[in-house]
């Protein structure tokens, strides 16, 4: 009976250790934080970005303000080439194109907005929208330029 108690014990520490691996992995199809990532993307980013992430018409020129439009995220855009660092600031701080004719971040800034964790979904998201070897690509790049490390936050 004993044993049979330490091996339910090792069991279920196995599952734990496992899951909390599972949530660390760069990219995984199919989690929870996925389908989080993708209702962030609908309520918050497919205004601009366009619910396929297709982006606005004429993106690679300034429109009438002189502002760039909001780009794609799929494969012909260029969200692919920045780092996890990267993509986690442009997204938490917001960003302009520095060519731009007017000083407004025309990509706003979500750290009020949204919390860490939901930064992280949503970006994790996008990655389902690049070619295999863009996303090969995109987590070279972010092994020395992940996620920002968080503290003090509550466990999600
Ligand atoms: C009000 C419109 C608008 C909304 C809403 C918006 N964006 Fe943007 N976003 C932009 C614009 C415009 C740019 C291009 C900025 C530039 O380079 O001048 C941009 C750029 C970006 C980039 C950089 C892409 C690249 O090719 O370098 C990322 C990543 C991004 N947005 C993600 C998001 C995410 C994620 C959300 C939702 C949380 C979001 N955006 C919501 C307008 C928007």
């Amino acid at each position: 009976m004993r044993k049979h108690c330490f091996f339910t014990a090792s069991w279920l520490t196995l599952m734990v250790v496992g899951h909390a691996m599972a949530e660390d992995r760069p990219f995984s199809s199919d989690t929870p934080q996925l389908e989080d990532g993708k209702r962030v993307y609908r309520q918050y980013c497919a205004s601009c970005h366009g619910t396929q992430g297709e982006g606005m018409p004429n993106w690679e020129e300034q429109n009438a303000l002189g502002e760039l439009p909001a780009p794609p995220h799929g494969p012909e855009g260029h969200t692919w080439k920045h780092s996890d660092a990267m993509l986690y600031r442009i997204i938490a701080e917001g960003w302009r194109d520095s060519w731009n004719k007017t000083d407004r971040l025309t990509m706003p800034a979500y750290q009020e907005v949204l919390a860490p964790s939901e930064i992280r979904d949503v970006v994790n998201y996008l990655k389902t929208l690049w070619t295999q070897e863009q996303r090969r690509h995109q987590a070279d790049e972010s092994i020395e330029n992940p996620f920002p490390i968080q503290t003090g936050i509550p466990p999600e």
